[in-house]
């Protein structure tokens, strides 16, 4: 993945506070519950921070680390939780080696930037965790109607009608359950979450462009193509748009080595 895809950190956390902070929230209460002192957590591909910052009220005095491959994210996130136990690094997760050294580690909306090969990305993650430790993953999620959402989108953003290729990277949460198994781990929660939200469409746009979700288009290299964009999401789906979220969450435990 092009780290340079995350080059609007401040647009990212404004537009995704609504959208993404409650998988966010919901992620980090089931895994404190079942992992209730974590003394240290990871969260993969951390972004800008906001899941490690409720981790530090969900788990008070666990050590947080937070991995992005994007500089612009990690600066965010530095600034977001300045003063606080936290240690942020820019680096890819797939790459990382610190085997056997969290109880928890924890990622949110990244896991479809690696679908092309989930279990391998899995199977790096759980070699993060110590025997006993936690895998709590919420990710983008395979259904028919988050495939036609995607589709009616990437018709309105290209004028053209085809597959999305965002739905390529969708998962279901059993293809989630199998890439946990391979890694060796058991699943303690599993569950698809549909929520949906109405947003201003315009800014909708915006944030298709600051996380990402436009890979392929080249939207946010071209502002003009972007106000076009804009015009067309606005004049199909009105000034207010019904934006439907698919998330396939799992938490896992790797019970390797514990008796
Ligand atoms: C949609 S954002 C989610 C950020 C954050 N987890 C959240 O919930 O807001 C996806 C993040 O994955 C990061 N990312 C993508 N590929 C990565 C990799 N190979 N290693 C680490 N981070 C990566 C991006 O830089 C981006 O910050």
């Amino acid at each position: 993945m092009d780290p340079t895809i995350w080059q609007t950190p401040t647009a990212y956390a404004e537009l995704s506070r609504a959208l993404q902070r409650r998988n966010a929230q919901l992620l980090a209460t089931l895994a404190c519950q079942h992992n209730p002192a974590p003394m240290r957590i990871l969260d993969a591909c951390c972004g800008t921070g906001s899941l490690l910052a409720t981790l530090g009220d969900k788990a008070p005095g666990a050590h947080r680390v937070g991995i992005d491959v994007s500089p612009h994210m990690i600066a965010e996130a530095r600034n977001r939780l300045y003063g606080e136990d936290c240690d942020l690094r820019v680096g890819d997760i797939m790459t990382h080696d610190e085997a056997a050294s969290y109880d928890l580690v924890i990622s949110n909306a990244a896991l479809h930037w690696f679908s092309d090969n989930v279990e391998a990305t899995v199977k790096q993650l759980a070699r993060l965790l110590v025997p006993g430790g936690v895998l709590a993953v919420a990710t983008a999620g395979l259904c028919d109607d988050a495939v036609a959402f995607d589709h009616a989108l990437h018709e309105v953003l290209t004028g053209e009608a085809g597959e999305s290729p965002f739905s390529r990277r969708r998962v279901t949460v059993i293809e989630l359950q199998r890439a946990a198994g391979r890694a060796g781990l058991q699943p303690i929660d599993l569950f698809a979450l549909t929520r949906h939200e109405v947003v201003d469409s315009e800014s909708f746009v915006d944030w298709l462009c600051a996380s990402g979700l436009d890979l392929g288009l080249g939207l946010s290299a071209h502002p003009r193509f972007v106000d076009a964009a804009k015009h067309r999401v606005r004049t199909r789906f009105g000034p207010l748009l019904r934006v439907g979220h698919w998330s396939s969450v799992g938490l896992f435990r790797n019970t390797a080595g514990v008796n």
